[in-house]
């Protein structure tokens, strides 16, 4: 049965049609993300109503970026997304008006997770962590070939785990969250202080950026970096020692044999995952006794949120 999964992320709305081998079969997006949920709703159902029009399809599986209800009906909260409490399930389902169909919402990066675990990096592994890095930080975790969705749902959701007491506000109410160390949005922040105070240093981001320290992006610093610009690679080697050392602790939890790395800040490679291996290695407790895990990039590009909400949805 072929499926549409729908990825709600911090910057666009993707939709796909989806096989039983996650293979996509047609596509669809949205460029931006309203700020105003009901808007989401109607561009979700619509990305839905304009690729099932082709398609025969058996569900609907809703990733998106923030806590989702255990019967992946509702968006308890988004900390980058303004969810309270909101029927994303119900709502995206009036919009549909299909009483046959099985809809269901599952957080972005465990769809994400999934999709790498099934058919991508993490498909030889039983205990695999993933990383999503993008606006926020988001995280699955499959134990024994199982996702873990925990008692209400809202299991590994890493970016929220503190690393700094006391340090940046949080959109989830805390601080010194890491998804405030370890996201693009992290990496922004910093860039843009850089550009701000000291433009010699930032000159080639700031040129991007139309000499604007408010119009510094992350794609930007990527960019640069990968033309070689010093201060782009700190700030990418910066964000890489961020995810390594978190991952470390996180390993001393859950023990997985894979890390995986992916969101659009992925997209810098080497430039982000070879600090974070090396932070990684040196924050492992019991070094050099420990096993460590591999740190590989996610294989499955941006569309592993869209594979896995098709193929969540078909559970
Ligand atoms: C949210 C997660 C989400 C992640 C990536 C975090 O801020 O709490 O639910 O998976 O961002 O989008
Ligand atoms: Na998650
Ligand atoms: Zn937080």
């Amino acid at each position: 049965m072929d499926t549409i999964g729908v990825d709600i992320g911090g910057t666009k709305i993707a939709a796909g049609v989806v096989d039983e081998d996650g293979q996509i079969l047609a596509q669809a997006k949205r460029d931006t993300v309203p700020g105003d949920p009901a808007e989401i709703d109607r561009a979700v159902a619509d990305l839905f109503l304009e690729l099932s029009a082709d398609h025969e399809v058996g569900a609907l599986g809703i990733a998106a970026a923030g806590f989702m209800s255990s019967d992946r009906r509702t968006a308890l909260f988004g900390p980058n997304v303004a969810w309270r409490a909101y029927p994303l399930r119900d709502r995206v389902a009036e919009l549909v008006g299909r009483p046959d169909l099985k809809i269901v919402v599952e957080n972005d990066a465990n769809a994400a997770g999934w999709a790498e675990f099934r058919f991508g990096v993490g498909r030889d592994v039983d205990d695999m962590l993933m990383l999503t890095v993008g606006t926020g930080l988001g995280g699955a975790v499959v134990v024994d070939g199982r996702l873990v969705r925990g008692a209400w749902g809202v299991a590994a959701e890493v970016g929220h785990v503190r690393v700094v007491p006391e340090g940046h506000l949080c959109g989830c109410g805390q601080r010194g969250c890491w998804e405030q160390y370890a996201s693009g949005s992290a990496l922004v922040r910093e860039a843009r202080a850089v550009a701000a105070t000291q433009p010699d240093r930032a000159a080639r981001l700031l040129e991007l950026a139309g000499g604007d320290p408010a119009q510094v992006s992350g794609p930007s610093v990527t960019l640069a970096a990968s033309e070689g610009d010093p201060l782009s690679i700190a700030l990418l080697a910066d964000l890489g020692r961020w995810i390594g050392a978190g991952a470390a602790s996180v390993a001393a939890l859950l023990d997985p044999a894979l890390v995986v790395v992916g969101g659009g800040v992925g997209e810098a490679r080497d430039l982000l995952v070879a600090p974070a291996r090396e932070a990684f290695s040196a924050h492992m407790s019991a070094r050099g006794y420990h096993p460590e895990a591999r740190i590989e990039l996610a294989a499955m590009g941006n569309e592993a949120g869209i594979v896995g909400a098709a193929d969540l949805a078909r559970l």
